[in-house]
């Protein structure tokens, strides 16, 4: 009887977490379940930030074997048979610890827009750079579409920077002069979010039945104590953020991918 029970019981949380839910978000993003444990260190360590950004083939950067992302950044490195031409070195990108144009290139994907001041990260890029060398980033910023007097774009706009944790999101049109006021030459500037490409914020969204039965598992998961404390507000939190970078999408008021190239001038090795 107990087993005839706790079968049902499996096949009916299978049902509930898996099939139903697949149905309604087919190809769309879900909670993940398998978050690891945030201990205090972690949170501690929230600003010994690591980035993987550089990448000196056949060469190997000082590293700092202390962060535990930076560890299992190069477990994947190892597994992809990457590790001879990628490290992963342990630091802040607005005081990066490399010589002064000793990189061959370098790129930023949907990173930089955490930096307090733009000019402060595009300035370390620009020192560590070779003269004559490119550097692309994505950038998040909002487009000239955004009116600030319109209460629905702000909230939108406000629920972006909350939900993940920016200084403030930069106009498209501020990039490229930025981007000069410490010395780049501005190659090229695209935003990719705009057509032929496919609108990007449809994997974020997600329907009520998909969010009810994700916020249940966390909650019971939260019960049993194998999900920590304050899982609940965070699964919460990227719910209401995914729901404001989907309208940032679909108003074309935002886009995380403003690309820029930019080159270090040949001249600055004269100086
Ligand atoms: C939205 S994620 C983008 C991640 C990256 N594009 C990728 O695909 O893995 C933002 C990244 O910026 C990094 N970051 C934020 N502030 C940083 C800082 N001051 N120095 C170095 N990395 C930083 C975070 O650690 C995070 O990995």
């Amino acid at each position: 009887m107990a087993w005839t029970a706790g079968l049902v019981g499996a096949g009916l949380v299978y049902w509930f977490v898996w099939v139903m839910g697949a149905a309604e978000v087919k190809g769309k993003r879900a909670v993940d379940l398998k978050m690891g444990s945030i201990t205090r260190d972690k949170v501690q360590d929230k600003y010994t930030q690591y980035w993987s950004f550089f990448r000196r083939p056949k060469e190997t950067a000082t590293t700092q074997a202390s962060a535990d992302k930076v560890n299992r950044a190069r477990a994947h490195n190892r597994k992809a048979g990457l590790d001879a031409q990628c490290e992963v070195v342990c630091g802040n990108f607005m005081a990066m610890p490399f010589d002064d144009a000793s990189f061959d290139g370098a790129y930023s994907i949907e990173a930089t827009c955490h930096a307090p001041r733009l000019q402060d990260v595009y300035g370390e890029v620009y020192r560590v750079l070779m003269p004559g060398r490119l550097y692309v980033s994505y950038e998040w910023v909002t487009t000239p579409l955004y009116r600030a007097d319109d209460p629905a774009h702000v909230e939108a706009i406000h629920g972006i920077e909350r939900g993940d944790a920016l200084p403030g999101l930069r106009r498209q049109d501020e990039i490229a002069s930025i981007a000069q006021e410490v010395g780049f030459e501005v190659v090229q500037e695209l935003d990719l979010a705009l057509p032929p490409s496919l609108p990007w914020w449809t994997r974020l969204k997600m329907g009520r039945l998909a969010y009810w039965r994700n916020s249940l598992v966390v909650r019971v998961l939260t019960l049993l104590r194998i999900a920590p404390k304050g899982v609940v507000e965070v699964h919460e939190m990227l719910y209401e953020t995914a729901q404001h970078l989907t309208l940032g999408g679909e108003t074309g008021i935002f886009s995380p991918m403003h690309m820029v190239v930019l080159r270090k001038p040949v001249a600055d090795a004269a100086e």
